[in-house]
């Protein structure tokens, strides 16, 4: 379904700035082909702007981003997406007046045509957005927006899926099902930059991960390491797994207690 495999993201002591506010603070991470990156960070850390900024809707004031080493920072964003980065915005933002169809052509619009390959492989991926094909959009549930907002990213041909907290707000089954496909999308070689608040299904899935706070990461690690660091064990996963913290391990396989979904068919590596 892609054109090449995943791309390599770098991004280099970039600080950005809404006017006065410095929201991030010139921050370093890495996100070598092929591997999900999970960015973790309470709200207001800079999540969602280090996301517009990699996929060009934002511009750094210092620093740079290079993808497989060619700086794309001031490349805007409707450019990016022709060098495959793809960009799956906080809220979805799906076109609520046009079909589950309509939606997917639109994520197809940078080649002339859609591909009915493409095409196949999202309703495989999600069959729902097949039953629901000639549904307006703004008419679908939440859990399926956000199928039909990655469906409708993929139809680009990412090889950098950016996913700002795809999880919001959405029933636990969705949420599993959501994760389910995040790997599946990774198993054929996108690279992914994940944002989530959901820190134990993301940290399962991730390879590596970044803490962010107020504008800086504090915390790095695969995803292992920071599922099982105190830091991440107090703000993210509560006081009921901070009493067992003793048992930890950096294996993952604790990533269980803080989470209401069934991450046993999550947190297997790929
Ligand atoms: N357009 C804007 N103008 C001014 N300040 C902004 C703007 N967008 C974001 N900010 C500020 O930048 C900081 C980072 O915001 P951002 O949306 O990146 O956080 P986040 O980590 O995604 O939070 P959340 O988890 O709530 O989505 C916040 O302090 C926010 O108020
Ligand atoms: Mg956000």
């Amino acid at each position: 379904m892609t054109d090449k495999a995943g791309a390599d993201l770098d991004v280099a002591e970039v600080e950005v700035r809404y006017g006065a506010i410095r929201a991030l603070k010139g921050i370093s991470f890495h996100a070598g082909a092929g591997e999900i990156v999970a960015l973790l960070g309470a709200n207001g850390a800079g999540k969602t702007t280090t996301q517009k900024t990699v996929s060009g809707m934002l511009r750094p004031t210092l620093g740079g981003i290079t993808l497989d080493g060619n700086r794309i920072d001031g490349i805007p964003a409707h450019e990016l997406i022709s060098r495959g980065v793809c960009h799956v915005p906080e809220g979805r933002h799906v076109f609520p007046r046009m079909t589950v169809e309509e939606n997917l052509e639109i994520g197809a619009f940078r080649f002339r045509h859609t591909d009915q390959g493409d095409l196949d492989h999202v309703l495989g991926l999600f069959p729902l957005l097949k039953e629901r094909y000639q549904q307006q959009a703004g008419t679908l549930s939440g859990g399926e927006q956000q199928m039909l907002a990655i469906g409708r990213a993929l139809m680009g041909r990412p090889r950098l899926l950016l996913l700002d907290e795809p999880s919001m707000g959405l029933a636990p089954i969705i949420v599993a099902q959501i994760f389910t496909i995040i790997r599946e999308i990774n198993s054929s070689g996108v690279t992914v930059l994940l944002v989530e608040q959901n820190a134990v299904q993301a940290l399962s899935l991730a390879d590596r991960g970044y803490v962010l706070e107020t504008g800086e990461i504090v915390l790095s690690g695969t995803g292992a390491e920071l599922l099982a660091d105190d830091r991440v064990r107090a703000a993210y996963l509560g006081e009921e797994l901070a009493e067992s913290s003793g048992a930890g391990s950096a294996t993952g396989g604790s990533a269980t207690g803080g989470s209401s979904t069934g991450p046993d068919d999550l947190g297997e590596p790929h």
